[in-house]
């Protein structure tokens, strides 16, 4: 059970978790037609009354644009807005994911995107790790991930999370921790909540934004670290049987941050893994405002003032 933080922003003000509730009939709950963003919110381990948030703009610039794809505005400065109230009415003292949601707000039937009014929350857990950090098995799902042609998959839209939820269930009764979906190409595309990075002769590579993964707020800072560290990197479609070979295979979202797999399907993978490791260890500096050199990454929150 996840332990909620105990405001919710809701209607347009913070209010008791437990008071911010829905109607039964409330259209995006049957429809799948909202979108949500997902942050962590670390207290700064030198000053507790400082929140810092990893890369914040971004992060209000993806949800502005999920809620783009549904039709409707949210810009960003009622996102920052938003998310300041929340956070000084929390006032989180452990780690914590923050999860903004625009949605169809309002009641009744018929899928539709006009004509309809939309409704914007935040509500947030506290959370460690998600995945175990020291590495996981992967499943090949059967269920394939959707395309954009059906689907807006640049926006983390609530409708397209039932394949994710199949992807997952499925691979954890198979006894695996997650899954890893294919594209309707046969490509390589992401896990089930995270995207995927593997290691060939010292060569990053990730499935490029051609197949059918979301844009990953972490997958982007990962690409600009290592091109930073000197690590090559290559976006380019990436084959199954590539990941069976690879070096190095992990997963990254904000959720599971950077995580290693160690299994995929019957093939265990290399232990040693020397360029996720220095990649985990420099998004864990800047993320706890430890990297002078990407403080610009992190924002730091006041909750005192
Ligand atoms: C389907 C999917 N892919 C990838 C990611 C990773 O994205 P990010 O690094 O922006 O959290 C997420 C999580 O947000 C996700 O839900």
């Amino acid at each position: 059970m996840h332990q909620f933080l105990p405001y919710a922003w809701f209607g347009g003000t913070c209010v008791p978790f437990a008071e911010a509730t829905l109607s039964v009939a409330t259209h995006a709950l049957h429809y799948g037609t909202g979108a949500f963003g997902g942050m962590r919110g670390l207290p700064n381990p030198v000053d507790a009354n400082e929140i810092l948030l990893f890369r914040a703009d971004r992060h209000a610039r993806r949800l502005s644009q999920s809620a783009r794809l549904l039709l409707t505005e949210l810009d960003e400065a009622t996102i920052h807005t938003a998310i300041l109230a929340f956070l000084k009415a929390n006032r989180p003292t452990c780690p914590i994911y923050l999860r903004p949601f625009v949605y169809t707000s309002d009641l009744g039937i018929a899928p539709r995107l006009h004509n309809i009014q939309t409704d914007f929350l935040i509500y947030g857990i506290e959370m460690g790790d998600y995945l175990s950090p020291d590495g996981v098995s992967c499943r090949i799902s059967s269920w394939t991930r959707q395309e954009d042609r059906s689907l807006p998959l640049r926006g983390k839209i609530s409708g397209a999370y039932i394949t994710s939820s199949l992807a997952k269930t499925e691979a954890v009764k198979s006894g695996f921790d997650e899954a890893l979906l294919l594209n309707s190409r046969g490509k390589v595309s992401e896990a089930s909540g995270m995207n995927l990075f593997l290691v060939r002769d010292g060569v990053l590579i990730t499935p490029s934004v051609d197949q059918d993964i979301l844009e990953g707020i972490t997958r982007a800072s990962i690409l600009e670290l290592a091109t930073v560290m000197g690590i090559p990197v290559l976006e380019r479609p990436v084959d199954k049987t590539e990941l069976m070979i690879a070096d190095e295979v992990f997963l990254s979202g904000t959720a599971a941050r950077v995580t290693p797999v160690r299994r995929i399907e019957n093939t265990e993978l290399p232990t040693h893994r020397p360029i996720m490791e220095r990649l985990r260890e420099r998004l864990t500096a800047i993320t706890e405002g430890r990297d002078p050199d990407y403080d610009h990454w992190v924002s730091r929150i006041r909750i005192d003032a």
